[in-house]
Order: structure tokens, then C-alpha cells, then sequence
């Protein structure tokens, strides 16, 4: 367990009151999911029912990447991961550049179905991406305008997002706080990340088998074009993930397709939504189309499983 030093600022917060979606954000390891959790912790003392968004589909941090998780408080427990129910969104990427259309539609169906299920607080957690030319202030802003979180909690550590907090100060559509990034961050590297990354997809797919899927009679987004290790979700009717998936292999005459994943079965699955990378299912690392990764795979033939 990693020891948190919760600085006298986060301690002086006034949280009684708050209610809405709280949204967290700032660049890359500024501690936005340490404050997040503690944020969730803080509240349970002033709502019953309380939900936590994990809205970082790269270094998520309560499902595999490229989904966005949300979890609810059971009962009276005070404690982090909520224990209640999860629903997942799969956005297909471990990043919003060039998925901010998912990105987006992930955290408004979470908030949506969070009060749903009764939550009258929930704390959203976000990816790191801020920089303008990435289209980070864009996409923030839009989380603003469709989520009108009460409370926009911005981690800082210099003048990096004013980009997106110089509108947002002077706007009564929300309340910005700001806080200085934490003392005791730990930095993590690219690799870090990438092999954090592949520890959850273990993690996910430790008792993953092969299952025959035929889509025959299934909708298949965007398109019934499946290639060898990609990334796919099984969704139910109103869009969210049941579980994912990695290519096997793949029949367009027989229109089945093999997937190695964890569910057992295909009740309720309504669709099959093809992500944009592909997971080795022997080092579980992601890549995409084109990568050096993917040069380095077997040009024939499937993994034994
Ligand atoms: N207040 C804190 N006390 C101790 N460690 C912290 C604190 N805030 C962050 N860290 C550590 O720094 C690293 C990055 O923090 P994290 O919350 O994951 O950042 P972000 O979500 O912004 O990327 C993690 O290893 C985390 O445990
Ligand atoms: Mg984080």
C-alpha cells in the first residue's frame, strides 16, 4: 500500500455541501487520482451515496485501459475502490487524441447513469491530456459544457492550464479551485506507463478463454472488419461494456470471430465495438496499426491457447 501525504490544503477544503459532478483535472502526474480518491473518501462523510468516474482510459485505475469506469459506494463502507456497482464504457484508445468523440460520450453516459443509480455526488477523474495543440482546453471545455460539474478541481503545477482555467475563472457555469500539485509525486516515464498499462490487461485477461462469436445477428461498430489481436467490447443495449475482447481470429464467410476474453457468455450483448489497438496476448502490451510492435509479430498463425 503507497503512503499518501495529504497536504493541509486538500485537509482545508470545504466539502459539506458539495454536490453534482466534481471534476478533476491537470497534466500527467500531478496527483489527479491520488486527490480523486481522497476527494470520494472525503465525501462518503456527507453522502450516501457516492460515485467515483475513472475517466483516465490510459493509466486507468479501476478497470483495463481504454475503458472508463464508474463505481458506486455500498452501503456505509468509507473506504477506496467503491464496492457497489460498476458500469464500464469502452473507448477503444488509450488516449482521447483522435477519440474525443467516445471520450466524450464515456463520461456523459457515466454521469448520466451515476445519478441513475442514485449518486448525488460523483467524483470524475481524468486523462492528463491538457496541451492545446493535442486539443486538451477543447476537449476539458467540452466535459464543462455537457457534464456541469459544480466544482472543477484543477491540479497545477506552473501556468500549464490556463489554456483551459483563463474562460473557466470567469464564467458562472462553474466554480474552479485550484490547488498546487502535491509535494510527493512520483513522475512516471513512458515505459512505466506502457508497462502499467500491460499489467492491467494481464490483470483483466488472467482468465480470459477463446469464444466463438458469430455477428451474424449482431451489430458490429464501426464496422464488421476485424484484424488479428485488436481490442473489442462487447456492449449492451445502451452502449456500455459488458467485457472486452482480443481477436483470434476471424471468419467474414462464416461471420464469426474468436475471441480470447473473460465472459462466459453472450447474453445481452447487443454489439461488438472494434477499438483502435490490439493487445499482444502474450506480453499484453498495446500497440497500434503500424507500430514497431506490430512489425515484430508473427506474420501467420494464432497464440497458443
Ligand atoms: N499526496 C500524495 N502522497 C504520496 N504520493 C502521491 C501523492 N500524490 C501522488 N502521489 C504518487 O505520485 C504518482 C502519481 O500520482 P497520480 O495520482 O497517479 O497522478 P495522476 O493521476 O495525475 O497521473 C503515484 O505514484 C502516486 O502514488
Ligand atoms: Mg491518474
Amino acid at each position: 500500500m503507497v503512503h499518501i501525504e495529504i497536504p493541509p490544503y486538500w485537509e482545508q477544503l470545504s466539502l459539506e455541501g458539495l454536490s453534482g459532478v466534481l471534476m478533476v483535472i491537470g497534466a500527467p502526474d500531478t496527483g489527479k487520482s491520488t486527490f480523486a480518491r481522497y476527494l470520494y473518501t472525503r465525501l462518503c462523510a456527507f453522502h450516501e451515496r457516492v460515485a467515483f468516474i475513472d475517466g483516465d482510459i490510459g493509466q486507468a485505475s479501476l478497470g483495463p485501459p481504454t475503458t472508463m469506469t464508474l463505481a458506486l459506494r455500498q452501503g456505509g463502507e468509507t473506504g477506496f475502490p467503491p464496492g457497489g456497482p460498476r458500469v464500464r464504457f469502452f473507448v477503444g484508445s488509450n488516449s482521447p487524441r483522435g477519440h474525443m468523440l467516445p471520450t466524450l460520450i464515456g463520461v456523459h453516459k457515466l454521469a448520466r447513469r451515476a445519478q441513475e443509480l442514485g449518486a448525488t455526488v460523483t467524483v470524475l477523474d481524468t486523462t492528463g491530456l491538457i496541451a492545446p495543440e493535442q486539443g486538451g482546453p477543447a476537449l476539458k471545455q467540452a466535459k464543462v459544457d455537457l457534464l456541469e460539474p459544480t466544482v472543477v478541481f484543477a491540479i497545477r503545477q506552473g501556468n500549464e492550464l490556463e489554456p483551459i482555467l483563463g474562460p473557466l475563472r470567469r464564467s458562472a457555469r462553474t466554480r474552479v479551485v485550484e490547488l498546487p500539485a502535491a509535494p510527493a509525486i512520483r513522475p512516471r516515464d513512458m515505459l512505466t506507463r506502457r508497462a502499467y498499462r500491460a499489467r492491467l490487461f494481464a490483470r483483466y485477461f488472467a482468465d480470459a478463454y477463446p469464444l466463438e462469436i458469430s455477428w451474424a445477428r449482431l451489430a458490429v461498430f464501426p464496422a464488421p472488419c476485424f484484424s488479428r489481436y485488436q481490442l473489442v467490447a462487447m456492449e449492451d443495449r445502451r452502449g456500455f461494456a459488458l467485457a472486452l475482447g482480443i481477436v483470434l481470429e476471424a471468419d467474414p464467410a462464416r461471420k464469426t470471430v474468436l475471441l480470447l476474453t473473460p465472459a462466459h457468455s453472450l447474453q445481452e450483448v447487443d454489439a461488438l465495438r472494434i477499438g483502435d489497438v490490439w493487445i499482444h496476448p502474450e506480453t499484453w502490451e498495446d500497440y497500434r496499426a503500424g507500430d514497431e510492435n506490430d512489425r515484430r509479430l508473427p506474420a501467420a498463425g494464432r497464440p497458443n491457447h
